[in-house]
């Protein structure tokens, strides 16, 4: 076992070295790291549908979906994230990276060419290695690319895959131009929505329904643990391609279902974005302020279109430094660096969640000013 000691002497020297840090119930920062875009997570009225949904249910769900761990709870919760997502129709995992691994390889086989970006996220390449598919990554963003591979495909099936929104930087992929290419190739598209559902469009429906482009070849996942505060995946898509799942996905078949009290939270979570759609845009004008506040502490912030925005600082060890510095002043932001980041640059990745107000942005803009004194 001693090459895992030199593992972790390596990845110290690189300054990649990773440490748990538990919050406790006492810490009363600014949260600008985590993907509670919408505040729902402690939300009084998700609490109590998870505390409710305990009561009835149990604290599992105790079996698979399809033995014992389907209830009405999930039914009912499936149809309010069809309304949401605007789809025919969805269905639960107990994650959105088990959601990812059901969608990928289900709908590949051998004979199937799979073009997946760059950027796209650690769930969707390990369900492309996972897939049997002829798997292919394209340049980030590389429309292309994209159409010249499927232009050189014979007669396999072709499915493209990429996130909605590329979770490091928060910057959309060209979804329509993916839409145009895949209905010219007959090639289905699967987008992963993690990021942009309940943060993008005008009652957060995600960025696939805000650009009008659903369709019979669009599949789209996505996490109830971000915007909707809760824990869990899902898969939209049209009933052939659900059915499919349900009776092929080995994510969905071997897997314990969705927890009752992540799913009676997910529920409310859903209903209130439903009933209160002004919530994304305050998540993203949010975001814009911590943008613009990073600017004012000195710092260049990423293009950005949703709820994250990100600061390149460029070793990994600075960017540590820099978290920590804002840490102390009592603003908890994100420090993403390699294997996260896919080119390698270590960035202070920030979050714009609805709940925030005038004197966090004060506080986030002094502890960036400090941490950008100090790096
Ligand atoms: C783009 C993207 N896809 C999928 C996932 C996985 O979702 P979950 O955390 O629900 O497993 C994440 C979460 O980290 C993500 O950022």
């Amino acid at each position: 076992m001693s090459w895992l000691s030199q593992r972790a002497e390596l990845r110290r020297s690189q300054g990649l070295h990773r440490t748990l840090r538990a919050r406790t119930p006492e810490w009363t920062g600014v949260d600008i790291a985590s993907n509670d875009y919408l505040g729902l997570a402690t939300h009084p009225e998700v609490v109590e549908a998870g505390v409710q949904a305990l009561r009835t249910w149990g604290a599992g769900a105790t079996g698979s979906r399809l033995v014992s761990g389907h209830t009405v709870l999930h039914a009912e919760l499936e149809s309010a994230l069809s309304v949401l997502l605007r789809a025919e129709r969805t269905l639960v995992f107990s994650s959105g990276y088990l959601a990812n691994l059901a969608a990928i390889t289900a709908l590949t086989d051998e004979d199937t060419l799979l073009l997946s970006d760059a950027f796209n996220h650690a769930s969707i390449i390990d369900a492309c290695r996972l897939s049997r598919a002829t798997s292919t990554v394209y340049p980030n963003k590389d429309v292309a690319a994209v159409r010249d591979a499927l232009a050189a495909n014979r007669d396999r099936r072709a499915v493209i895959v990429t996130d909605a929104l590329f979770s490091v930087d928060g910057d959309l992929a060209p979804l329509a131009d993916l839409a145009e290419v895949a209905d010219a190739h007959d090639a289905v598209l699967i987008v992963d929505e993690a990021h942009s559902v309940g943060v993008l469009g005008d009652s957060g429906e995600g960025a696939c329904a805000a650009a009008g482009m659903l369709s019979d070849r669009l599949v789209r996942t996505f996490t109830l643990s971000k915007a909707l505060g809760s824990q869990g995946g899902g898969v939209a898509a049209g009933e052939t391609v659900i059915e499919h799942l349900v009776n092929t996905a080995r994510s969905f078949i071997f897997d314990t279902g969705l927890a009752p009290a992540a799913a009676g939270s997910a529920l409310a979570a859903t209903s209130m974005v439903l009933s209160h759609p002004h919530l994304p845009g305050r998540a993203r004008a949010a975001t814009e302020a911590l943008a613009e506040v990073a600017g004012h502490a000195g710092w260049q912030v990423n293009p950005h279109d949703a709820a994250v925005a990100s600061i390149p600082v460029g070793a990994p060890d600075a960017a540590v430094r820099a978290q920590r510095i804002c840490a102390d002043a009592g603003v908890d932001v994100g420090c993403f660096r390699p294997p996260s980041v896919p080119d390698g640059v270590a960035r202070l990745r920030m979050t714009g969640h609805a709940n925030l107000g005038a004197d966090d942005m004060n506080l986030v803009e002094k502890a960036l000013r400090a941490a950008r004194e100090a790096t």
